[in-house]
């Protein structure tokens, strides 16, 4: 990692930010937010902006980013976009359509990284959480191996600078990386990542492969209804992290954030807030000292907020095995 934003250099060559703006929202919440937030965070100084095609705001995610560019904030190549193929399209015929679906939406020529969301696959169609008469989820399966080669075209056709996944165990990272005629290994996995869950064993793994681990829900999650046990511990409540932010006189969240950061992985942070938003870019300012860091380790107990049930009727469910 470098100075300033800290940008962190992926196995193909290219460089991504250290710290991203998530925009997952939940469906009550306006698109209009979206678009408003992700002006704010540009302007703070984010540079590069997690999204993904189910989140359904990549129209007013390009939409702020080109307005940004249009009034000569930055430019397309200052941004890092990254964007993630949904569980539906895994069939490799839908793969580089799915993307060009999302490119459209954006205005982009390209991503700068797609990921695969998760490594189990669900029925193709219009429906994003396809259910039968149920309200069974109806379920597709796809080698993961012809998952990726359909990725690797993505990327020589200039359509994804980087391509990666998202959810993959370790096991399944293996998968890929011991695939006959690899082209290109995943740059990174994205997943759950935080005090509570600090993902010790697939980072060093990861680590070990070149792979970059990328952390989601970092600040313990926007705590949504359906997904999120609401008696789940409130992360930023948490009495360490507390006892941190006063002793560095920096909020608890900058502090979840810098914890990733000093373990050489890259975040995310979401927030619709401008005060929160500006704070968050903060992270670059100060440093934790290896007894800090010692301290935030202890409080993992490996509690995954999100996604536990999710998928977990699919035989590639990622988190029943230990890491
Ligand atoms: N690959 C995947 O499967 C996956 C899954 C989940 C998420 N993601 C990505 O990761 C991003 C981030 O994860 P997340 O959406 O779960 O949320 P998160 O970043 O863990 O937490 C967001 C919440 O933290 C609070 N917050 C943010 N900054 C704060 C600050 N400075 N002080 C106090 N509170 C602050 C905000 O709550 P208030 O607004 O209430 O203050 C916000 O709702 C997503 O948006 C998405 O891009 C990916």
């Amino acid at each position: 990692m470098n100075s300033k934003h800290q940008f962190v250099q992926l196995s193909d060559g290219h460089f991504i930010p250290g710290l991203g703006f998530g925009t997952y929202k939940p469906q009550e919440v306006p698109n209009s937010k979206t678009t408003e937030a992700t002006k704010i965070a540009i302007e703070a100084g984010f540079r590069h902006i997690d999204c993904a095609y189910v989140y359904q705001v990549e129209e007013e995610v390009g939409q702020a980013v080109r307005s940004k560019i249009a009034d000569g904030t930055v430019k397309r190549q200052d941004i890092f976009y990254t964007s993630k193929l949904w569980c539906t399209f895994h069939r490799p015929e839908l793969v580089q359509s799915s993307l060009e679906r999302s490119l459209k939406k954006l205005h982009f020529d390209y991503v700068d990284l797609y990921l695969i969301h998760y490594p189990f696959s669900m029925k193709p169609g219009e429906e994003l959480f396809p259910k039968d008469e149920n309200g069974k989820t109806i379920y597709d399966h796809v080698d993961l191996c012809a998952v990726w080669e359909a990725m690797e075209k993505c990327k020589d056709a200039g359509l994804a600078k980087s391509i990666g996944v998202s959810n993959f165990n370790r096991r399944q990272l293996e998968m890929i990386l011991n695939k006959p005629g690899l082209k290109y290994k995943p740059v990174c996995n994205q997943v759950e990542c935080h005090i509570y869950h600090n993902q010790r064993k697939l980072l060093d793994f990861c680590k070990s492969k070149n792979i970059v681990l990328v952390a989601y829900s970092a600040l313990g999650t926007q705590r949504e209804k359906p997904w999120v046990d609401q008696s789940s511990p409130v992360l930023l409540d948490d009495p360490i992290l507390g006892a941190l932010a006063k002793k560095h006189k920096r909020s608890p969240a900058l502090i979840a954030l810098r914890y990733q950061l000093q373990r050489g992985v890259v975040v995310l942070a979401q927030s619709f807030k401008e005060n929160e938003i500006k704070e968050n870019i903060q992270v670059f300012d100060f440093e934790l000292t290896a007894e800090d860091m010692k301290d935030l380790d202890g409080l993992n107990r490996n509690y995954r907020y999100l996604a536990a049930e999710f998928g977990a009727d699919h035989p590639n469910y990622p988190f029943a095995d230990e890491y």
